[in-house]
């Protein structure tokens, strides 16, 4: 029997090349876009402006994170103005503090209060989730994407972090806590019962849970029998002998 369950959480495609987004839209569980300057540089971009324009002729619709490039809250603030201005469905990318460990809690006041949907970013403790919750203005919308993955990838379980940071924005209706740097599918499942109403993922995780929702999950005794039939399978066909 298959042991599916969909998760009631909505999941984005982090990636930036437009094969990523094109592929995305067409899948039916993607509900939005996230980027970030990593994947920015590596779809090749020369002209931030332009590229956005082009993303959002393709996705005029569904929620849009494009980042700030700047070290400095000064710059941050510039480019988030002009970022905020390419479309009604753009949220900011924010980080929660400059490369130098300055808190941005003071421009993401501003912002909020200006009511410029962010997304706050980089997020690694429930120390800045605090900070993050006390400079939000409740009537803007925000997310709050917690880096769960690269939390585990230092061994650290970010299933607490996250839990503590749902509690930490439970009065704040309109900003929604994003689990971020997704490792695996089951990532999926473990943000939505930590308590985040957004997973971004990378295309690839999110074309596997595009097939699980749609197929109703694997029964995992039909995967055993896969795994072993794929073994016997390779091994026939690289014609390896035990030898003598
Ligand atoms: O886009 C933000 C976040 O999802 C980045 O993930 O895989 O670079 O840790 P990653």
């Amino acid at each position: 029997m298959a042991q599916f369950r969909r998760p009631d959480i909505k999941v984005f495609v982090d990636g930036a090349d437009f094969e990523t987004i094109r592929t995305g839209l067409s899948l039916p569980v993607t509900q939005g876009f996230t980027t970030n300057p990593s994947l920015v540089s590596q779809a090749g971009v020369a002209d931030y402006t332009s590229y956005a324009k082009e993303v959002l002729a393709l996705v005029p619709q569904l929620p849009v994170s494009f980042e700030v490039f700047s070290d400095t809250p000064q710059g941050m603030e510039r480019e988030a103005h002009i970022i905020h201005a390419w479309g009604n469905n753009v949220y900011v990318k924010v980080p929660v503090i400059t490369p130098a460990g300055e808190s941005m809690g003071p421009l993401i006041r501003k912002l909020s209060a200006q009511g410029i949907a962010l997304n706050v970013t980089c997020v690694f403790t429930v120390e800045q989730a605090q900070i993050v919750a006390d400079a939000l203005d409740p009537a803007t919308p925000a997310l709050v994407s917690v880096f769960a993955g690269r939390i585990a990838d230092v061994g650290v379980d970010p299933v607490p972090i996250v839990e503590a940071c749902r509690d930490i924005f439970k009065g704040h209706p309109r900003a929604e806590l994003l689990w971020a740097s997704t490792r695996e599918v089951y990532n999926i499942w473990q943000a939505e019962q930590a308590g985040c109403r957004v997973i971004t993922a990378p295309l690839s995780m999110v074309k596997k849970y595009n097939a699980i929702v749609k197929t109703g999950g694997k029964d995992l005794t039909e995967l055993s029998r896969d795994g072993v039939q794929a073994f016997m399978n390779d091994i026939a066909q690289a014609g390896v002998k035990f030898g003598a």
